[in-house]
């Protein structure tokens, strides 16, 4: 341990990938003792938090999803203020595909309904705007799209490394790597964790191991009903340099194994520059164990991205190149909502012990950093978790 020999802390935080990362920064700025154990190296690419862009959007078909993106926003801004870098490349997302479709993504109009209930701005396209104003190219004539200006591309391995420098330079927080939690004992109103380096002991736990969720929530004897997808990603060059995307996704009904669903990015400075990440929002065999992945992309996966880019795309070349994979818990009951709890009421001192799992939540970083320091310190959250409470289904005791 670099600043802190001490074995007890207000707060130990399980996971140290960027929502771990995030928690410590917000413990921090209310003095909390923290303690941030981390399985494997800090920024690592072994879980969630792998890869260097994610999407920052506010479209969702759930009017509380999209009030979560737009509550993000101010939490961006404060922790861009702590590098030079930027964090958030505004962009714009565009959402386009077939209108009937009803993805893991959820469904274009839906998502406008959603977007003009809470007031928030963007434009409807038909699929020839999509064309002229976007570069795609070949899309059916049903396709109907919308364009929402604030989306962005997150420098996500930027996002990562100031919360990690901030985690560092904190007189309040300790950042353990190599730790993986072996058992969590309890002794009145303390937690022991439990790790190859040590024994440290808290009040309370915030738990945030993304993939790896059920290996530490078994330690208490409970587990959530997830799936896992290990998300294959490449990038393909740029035939015309000029050549520039928003951040976008298309709807698109599968066709056999071929999910059909893909995601793309602009160019960025911070990654491949003459390149544009593309990517396949489906995995061809889902796992049950976040053991069971592999780091290599699945190659029909990248195979079916090659070929909708070169029907659909232009200005890349439809090779892969720089590929890579992502591992993400997805719940099995709410599909891919985030599970934002207390541990279930069957766990001694359930109300000190804060879980978040599954779902795609890079975009909401900071805020759900602030969400989990609330409900670890306060007991409560001052944001309105309700659609995000486990509920005793997606609880198993084990
Ligand atoms: C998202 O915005 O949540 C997302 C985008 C692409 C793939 C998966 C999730």
């Amino acid at each position: 341990m670099t600043k802190e020999t001490d074995r007890h802390f207000d707060v130990i935080v399980i996971g140290g990938g960027a929502m771990g990362l995030a928690t410590a920064y917000h413990l921090s700025k209310r003095k909390t003792k923290t303690l941030v154990l981390e399985q494997f190296q800090f920024k690592n690419q072994l879980g969630s938090s792998a890869g260097v862009s994610r999407q920052y959007r506010i479209p969702y078909p759930e009017e509380y999803m999209v009030k979560m993106a737009v509550d993000a926003q101010p939490f961006w801004d404060e922790l861009q203020s702590h590098t030079s870098k930027t964090l958030l490349d505004k962009v714009g997302t565009l959402w386009f595909g077939d209108p009937t479709v009803h993805s893991t993504e959820g469904n274009i109009g839906e998502a406008e309904k959603a977007l003009k209930a809470a007031n928030v701005p963007y434009t409807s396209l038909t699929s020839k705007e999509i064309e002229t104003q976007y570069h795609f190219k070949n899309l059916p004539d049903n396709y109907t799209g919308l364009f929402q200006p604030d989306g962005a591309s997150i420098d996500f391995r930027a996002t990562i490394q100031t919360l990690y420098e901030a985690g560092q330079r904190s007189p309040h927080v300790t950042l353990q790597d190599e730790s993986p939690v072996t058992a969590i004992k309890q002794d009145g109103k303390l937690f022991e964790v439990i790790t190859p380096k040590g024994t440290y002991i808290s009040e309370k736990l915030v738990i945030t191991p993304g993939p790896y969720v059920d290996s530490v929530i078994n330690l208490l004897k409970f587990r959530i009903e997830a799936t896992y997808w290990n998300m294959s990603s490449a990038y393909f060059k740029k035939t015309d340099p000029s050549i520039q995307y928003p951040t976008w996704f298309v709807f698109q009904n599968a066709i056999g194994q071929n999910g059909n669903e893909f995601y793309g990015f602009p160019g960025v400075v911070w990654d491949h520059p003459e390149y544009i990440r593309v990517a396949p929002d489906f995995v061809i065999n889902p796992l049950e164990d976040p053991s069971e992945r592999t780091s290599i992309p699945n190659k029909q996966e990248l195979a079916y991205t090659s070929e909708w880019i070169k029907n659909h795309m232009t200005g890349l070349d439809p090779v892969p190149y720089f590929t890579s994979t992502c591992l993400v818990a997805l719940s099995k009951i709410a599909n891919k909502e985030l599970l934002i709890d207390f541990a279930p009421p069957y766990v001694p001192n359930n109300k000190n012990i804060v879980v978040y799992a599954t779902g795609w939540a890079a975009k909401f970083t900071p805020f759900l950093g602030q969400i989990l320091t609330e409900l670890a310190l306060d007991g409560h959250s001052t944001f309105d978790i309700t659609p995000f409470k486990l509920g005793y289904n997606y609880f198993k005791a084990i």
